[in-house]
């Protein structure tokens, strides 16, 4: 068995986030997305893993390496423009090599790993295996309809759902399904979708298995999701404390503070985690919140959002929540009077103000 991870596409959804890095990149729980995928692989015991990544950009392969620190072998395979998930699929076919794989997206996150599935498909000796999650909006995924408990099609994010399932992004294969991804044409949208690929093997008669995900999965394609995301993992962290907190401060709930971070007169409510040489002063850092490294937070409140590394936040007047922060971002009291809000903010942010 071997992995494919996708890390292509453009991210646009989460822009401005992803004008200065791939969607891939951005920490959950400060630890990148894509990492959540690769350990998945590896924790099922997967040597050997590939990932697609944009062409244009050597950004994932110098961020990720070439796999030792997961004790798996990595190799990178360029896409030269993002053409959908079957093209992503058939660019692989040398490297899958007749070998059955397990096909992750890696912007999806799901707990409890794969491993299950890998079983659940082996035991099966079906052609393809989805994995499902009930959700409240399947429009926005691939919807199977379920018939006596066998799969009978699968759209591509259709108007009028057949189920309330979604079709994760976490598929495992044997060779048929490059067959299928090259008789299949692009969509309206003007790609080989993976959905098109599932119904070309149903309708041609290889069996199309599932499991279904009972634990949480998420596609973090939305700000929204990141936060949410960010939320579950902090969840079940192991809190450990290698910074320091001082005597004026309170710690409590399940807390990770990294090493040479500081925490000065604050209140830390867990779970949070605070990265490496931090600041936190005269703040209130509230549950599901994740600091990046080297961010400093002064006389301010921050609850359930997100912050990047080498973030300045000093003096803001009202609680910061559900926010954001990409890197080196600073939010900042606006000196002297007229008392004003002063924006310097690049392209496609969004600004909530009280
Ligand atoms: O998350 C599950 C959903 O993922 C499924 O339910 C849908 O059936 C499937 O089509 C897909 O839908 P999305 O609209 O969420 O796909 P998205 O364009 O966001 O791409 C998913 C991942 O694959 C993301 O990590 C980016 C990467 N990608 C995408 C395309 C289109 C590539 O690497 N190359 C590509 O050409």
């Amino acid at each position: 068995m071997k992995a494919l991870i996708a890390s292509g596409g453009r991210g646009t959804r989460l822009r401005p986030i992803t004008h200065t890095q791939n969607k891939h990149l951005i920490p959950i729980a400060n630890k990148p997305i894509l990492h959540y995928a690769i350990e998945a692989a590896a924790n099922a015991g997967i040597k050997e893993i590939a990932i697609v990544h944009n062409a244009d950009s050597a950004e994932v392969p110098t961020a990720i390496g070439d796999g030792s620190r997961w004790n798996v072998k990595i190799t990178y395979i360029p896409q030269e423009t993002p053409g959908g998930l079957a093209q992503v699929v058939m660019l692989a076919e040398k490297f899958v090599n007749g070998d059955e794989f397990i096909f992750y997206l890696g912007d999806n996150m799901v707990v409890g790993g794969v491993k299950r599935f890998i079983d659940e498909f082996k035991a099966s000796k079906c052609n393809c295996w989805l994995t499902l999650s009930k959700v409240k909006d399947p429009e926005r995924f691939g919807v199977p309809e379920i018939v006596k408990n066998r799969i009978v099609s699968v759209e591509e994010k259709p108007k009028h759902p057949k189920s309330q399932f979604a079709v994760a992004g976490i598929y495992i294969y044997d060779r048929h399904i490059f067959e299928a991804c090259k008789a299949i044409k692009p969509s309206d949208r003007g790609e080989l979708e993976i959905s098109d690929a599932h119904q070309y093997l149903i309708d041609k008669g290889f069996s199309v298995g599932f499991s279904e995900i009972t634990g949480w999965w998420k596609d973090t394609g939305k700000p929204l999701d990141l936060l949410e995301a960010n939320r579950l993992i902090l969840d079940n962290i192991t809190p450990h404390v290698s910074g320091e907190v001082d005597a004026k401060s309170t710690v409590a709930g399940k807390v990770i503070i990294e090493e040479g971070a500081k925490i000065i007169d604050s209140v830390v409510r867990g779970p949070v985690i605070i990265g490496r040489n931090c600041v936190i002063e005269e703040s209130y850092i509230g549950p599901f919140t994740a600091i990046g490294n080297n961010t400093v937070v002064k006389k301010s409140e921050i609850e359930y959002s997100i912050v990047l590394r080498d973030c300045k936040i000093n003096s803001v007047g009202i609680r910061i929540e559900g926010s954001i922060l990409g890197n080196d971002v600073e939010v900042v009291e606006a000196a002297g009077r007229p008392r004003v809000h002063r924006f310097m903010i690049g392209d496609q942010s969004r600004v909530e103000v009280a």
